[in-house]
């Protein structure tokens, strides 16, 4: 089982891996509330969250449900129900955390206008299990999982071919990346213990925070305005140039400088100039493009696609979802141009995360021919019309990728691929889990063996055994 905590929805799902690189996936999604986003404590948002693990549960593994809450309610004191059947649940969660175990992760900061205080620095991996618990499920939250990992992972079991994934990859409300690196490669000290026998480690790299410093990144007054506005400004700079949660955010701030320049006359009803030279708006009041927020990304998506000389879907829904009455086709193409630059300068920064990863990989110098394999899941790389296009355009661009790599990296979209790669982790944690308990056991044979052996008189002797 997984469920996924991501910036704007809550999923619960059940995997069945057929083994084939198939699976079939049961799940159920939740919008999470605006006020659980910003909750007092975190015990509110945990809680929500292993309800809805309840009412999944309840919905789709009923059977199951109901037989282990028959037998915890029969159980002698002392029987170990609670170990039997229990669902093996990673935890996909979408914010950076110092992980120290497979279960175990304290959270560093909250992402994508999340903001409860009281989280900061404890293991989530425990706040979720104390609510599972109270609600005695059948649950054990046996791994944690980014979700760039997830789909890393997702991606891994269902790519084309022999070639292992690099990079998996989230353009969605947030952004990241994570990918597979050498061990000796790595320059930051690990804590605790880890096999080291493959010489890979998987690196979540937390990219939306790159350069918070803004020493390189391009900083538009929109930009700017944006970041103070937001919850956590000067944190998370490089995401909040691409990631879908921002993007309708710059689009409306620019739209609305250009909308207030008493220059132009964008939006405005321009044959009323008679009107004391004042232009009479044909915005209406409660317009989303005055409010912060208020222009859904998804627009961009619709401004995108509509490639109709008339752009009448596009006028269409700046009426339906802005207020924006009688849009000229002059404005619409306005609107979309504007639009387009901040999809496109964000495909563009996301070449320049992928891109790097790829050439520190070294795989376009070691493995030639074969494919460069990148998984990739979010709202971006689904819906917005060439989001993959353009970064392909990018890499083009970048040197030491140029046209020859390009043609060798494949970005392979990984639907869903955070829920069943935390599946499969929760899976791995599982079996080596048992792995581990049937080593300590085998250990513990061995020594009772040699102790017994020791002990057992030789011919002609004789001993006391306690
Ligand atoms: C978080 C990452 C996450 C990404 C995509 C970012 O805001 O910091 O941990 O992978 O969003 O969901």
């Amino acid at each position: 089982m997984s469920v996924d905590l991501g910036g704007t929805n809550f999923r619960v799902c059940s995997v069945h891996l057929n083994g084939d690189s198939t699976f079939n996936l049961t799940y159920n999604k939740v919008a999470i509330p605006r006020e659980l986003m910003l909750a007092k404590t975190s015990k509110e948002l945990f809680g929500f969250l292993a309800k809805q693990i309840e009412l999944f549960l309840k919905e789709h593994h009923e059977e199951h449900f109901e037989a282990h809450q028959r037998r915890r309610k029969s159980a002698k004191p002392g029987e170990d129900y609670e170990t039997e059947d229990i669902f093996q649940l990673g935890f996909t969660f979408s914010f950076p955390v110092q992980q120290l175990g497979i279960n175990k992760g304290n959270l560093i900061r909250w992402t994508k206008g999340f903001d409860i205080p009281d989280a900061i620095g404890k293991d989530v991996c425990a706040l979720l299990q104390q609510e599972i618990d109270l609600l005695h499920l059948p649950v054990k939250v046996a791994a944690l999982v980014n979700d760039t990992v997830g789909t890393l992972m997702a991606r891994s079991y269902a790519a084309p071919g022999k070639t292992s994934t690099l990079i998996g990859a989230i353009f969605g409300t947030g952004t990241n990346g994570a990918y597979v690196e050498k061990i000796t490669n790595l320059q930051k000290p690990v804590d605790g213990q880890y096999d080291k026998s493959t010489g890979e480690m998987v690196i979540n790299s937390e990219w939306g925070s790159f350069d918070n410093q803004l020493n390189v990144l391009p900083n538009t007054p929109y930009d700017k305005k944006l970041d103070e506005d937001s919850v956590n400004p000067g944190i998370q700079i490089f995401e909040k140039r691409v990631s879908g949660m921002f993007l309708g955010e710059i689009t409306r701030l620019a739209v609305l400088d250009l909308y207030e320049k008493p220059s132009l006359s964008l939006f405005k009803d321009v044959s009323s100039s008679t009107n004391n030279g004042k232009a009479a708006t044909r915005v209406g009041e409660g317009s989303g493009l005055f409010q912060q927020w208020g222009l859904d990304s998804s627009l961009m998506s619709i401004a995108a696609a509509d490639t109709t000389p008339e752009l009448s879907t596009l006028r269409k829904e700046l009426e339906s979802q802005l207020q924006i009455r009688s849009a000229t086709v002059e404005e619409a193409r306005a609107f979309k141009d504007i639009s387009y630059a901040v999809g496109r300068r964000s495909a563009r920064l996301s070449a320049v995360a992928l891109g790097s990863i790829v050439m520190q990989s070294g795989r376009l110098k070691e493995t030639k021919g074969e494919p460069v394999d990148i998984g990739a899941d979010g709202s971006l790389v689904e819906h917005y019309p060439s989001f993959r296009d353009m970064i392909y355009e990018a890499f083009n661009k970048i040197d030491g990728i140029g046209a020859e790599g390009t043609e060798r990296i494949r970005i392979g979209i990984a639907k869903d691929g955070s829920g069943v790669g935390a599946a499969l982790i929760a899976l791995v944690a599982a079996n080596m889990e048992k792995r581990g308990t049937l080593d300590e056991l085998a250990a513990l044979k061995n020594k009772a063996t040699q102790k017994l052996a020791g002990a057992i008189p030789s011919v002609g002797e004789s001993t006391t055994l306690v």
